[in-house]
């Protein structure tokens, strides 16, 4: 590619950013370069496009009276961020000066981009996410700082969030990297089976493959989801307030009291009571709280959930392989005290170093850790993100709400990736716990493109655009057709 010439600075120039009177027409966030006499070739990027003219009011008014017809003088200005050079120890540096007002703009050459960038084959430890937008430069994220220090997918409603993600856990496994996935909709099963081949994967160099050997999917809810295996708890480790959780009795005040009562009388008699032993004991009561206690206890023993043990932790984590825990189905109270177990029980065994270091992906996290939440989810969740990195333990959040999600979660990720968000308020939360997004990339979140990922973090010093590869997998996201064409 030849060196190619795009404008010219001009104005005040600062150390962070300055302004460019553009020659040729260009996009926002496309790299740059500046030859600095200290430095050399220095990268920078387009922040913001203006076009400014001397056309004001009176004239565009005569001018649309059809007074006058003079010819209307424009030019298309930018705004550039500096993103800087790699000094002779390979360190990242921005100019001390700086730049001459009248130096040259020029496009920038991809060896430079990615050589400040940073973007190099990882080998052992990359995960292959995409490539760098309208560039073909592989963005290949560290693991060792995915697991470490956490990673946060933020984007609205059918944003792209869960195809990443796939896209994240196919490279994991590539890695033998242990997973543990938090499904509420069900969709991660579809890991197992090899995409469909298309025209994309071969221009970013994807095989289609599927994972069956590395995948293993539970569920309190067989039934509903038959390729799962039972997910089940230790009812002598539940607490009759969780108990009624799990029975879907939400009126604490009214039969937490005689619950206990049923309970202790039961174990008295038999320390390895069944939920079958509570539904006999209930059976003779009077009254409607005890009528209501014994048919919500049958209904829990057909759930199955709680038996006289729960599904092993070994069974639960196996290293290399990724564990769904599928939700589908389940009352969203339910779900949050399973992943609450869950999630407690994998920390407190990594902790242990019972089970090797692990990745634990939550979809909809905002729902298991709402700001301000103060359920046991909540705080099991917010203590993993605040510790779990000491003990090899790596949270994932995924959530279309970043304003909903708790703020101590969010902004414990050291690796963000967001999608398109329009919210304002979780545009908001997301500038606010993100270092070093410029307002022109809190306005270019707004309008990515499906499949185009704003990476903070992960091993790079500077936010980049990166479109995302497609998957190797199949894709189980995909939205339920209301009306066929
Ligand atoms: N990188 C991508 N390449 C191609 N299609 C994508 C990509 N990301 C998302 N999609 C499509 O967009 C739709 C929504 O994506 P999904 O990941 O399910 O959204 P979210 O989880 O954010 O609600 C899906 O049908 C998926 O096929
Ligand atoms: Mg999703």
């Amino acid at each position: 590619m030849a060196h190619e010439e795009v404008g010219m600075i001009f104005g005040d120039v600062g150390l962070g950013q300055f302004q460019i009177s553009l020659s040729h027409p260009i996009e926002r966030g496309d790299y740059l370069t500046v030859d600095d006499e200290a430095n050399g070739r220095v990268l920078c990027q387009l922040d913001d496009l203006r076009r400014t003219s001397d056309l004001n009011l009176e004239r565009a008014d005569e001018i649309g009276r059809g007074e006058v017809s003079t010819p209307i003088h424009e030019r298309l200005l930018g705004v550039a961020r500096i993103i800087g050079f790699r000094d002779g120890q390979g360190l990242v540096k921005l100019p001390t000066i700086p730049f001459r007002p009248g130096a040259k703009v020029y496009r920038a050459e991809e060896p430079l981009i990615a050589e400040v960038l940073g973007l190099k084959h990882r080998g052992n430890t990359g995960a292959y996410l995409g490539l760098l937008r309208n560039h073909n430069l592989k963005v290949e994220l560290d693991i060792n700082q995915l697991v470490q220090r956490h990673v946060s997918v933020l984007a609205k409603t059918g944003g792209g969030k869960s195809y990443l993600l796939g896209v994240l856990i196919e490279e994991l496994l590539r890695h033998k990297v242990t997973c543990v996935i938090i499904d509420p909709h069900g969709e991660y099963g579809s890991l197992r089976l090899a995409a469909e081949k298309n025209g994309v994967h071969a221009r970013f160099g994807v095989e289609s493959q599927g994972f069956a050997r590395q995948v293993q999917e539970f569920s309190p809810d067989v039934q509903l989801n038959p390729s799962a295996k039972p997910l089940t708890f230790s009812l002598r480790h539940v607490e009759p307030r969780d108990l009624l959780v799990f029975m879907g009795l939400t009126n604490v005040k009214s039969f937490l009291a005689p619950l206990k009562e049923l309970v202790e009388s039961v174990a008295a008699g038999n320390p390895e009571y069944s939920v079958k032993d509570l539904v006999r004991a209930a059976e003779h009561g009077e009254g409607t709280v005890a009528e209501t206690l014994h048919e919500r206890l049958e209904y829990l023993e057909q759930t199955k959930i709680l038996g006289a043990q729960g599904t092993s932790l070994n069974d639960l984590v196996e290293k290399g392989v990724a564990t769904l825990i599928n939700l589908r189905g389940v009352a969203p109270d339910v779900q949050e005290l399973v992943v609450a177990r869950i999630a407690s029980t994998l920390f407190d065994n990594r902790k242990k170093n019972k089970i090797p270091p692990l990745f634990l992906v939550i979809e909809e996290a905002h729902n298991y850790a709402p700001q301000q939440g103060t359920a046991t989810c909540s705080r099991v969740l917010k203590n993993i993100a605040s510790e779990g990195r000491k003990f090899g333990l790596g949270l994932c959040v995924v959530t279309q709400r970043a304003a909903r999600i708790d703020k101590t979660v969010l902004s414990q990720c050291n690796t963000q990736l967001i999608l398109q968000v329009t919210n304002p308020l979780d545009l908001k939360a997301i500038a606010q716990s993100i270092e070093g997004l410029t307002a022109g990339m809190t306005e270019m979140i707004q309008s990515l493109p499906v499949g185009v990922a704003l990476v903070t973090g992960g091993g790079y010093h500077t936010p980049l655009f990166c479109e995302v590869r497609p998957r190797a997998t199949r894709h189980g996201g995909e939205s339920v057709r209301i009306v066929d064409n």
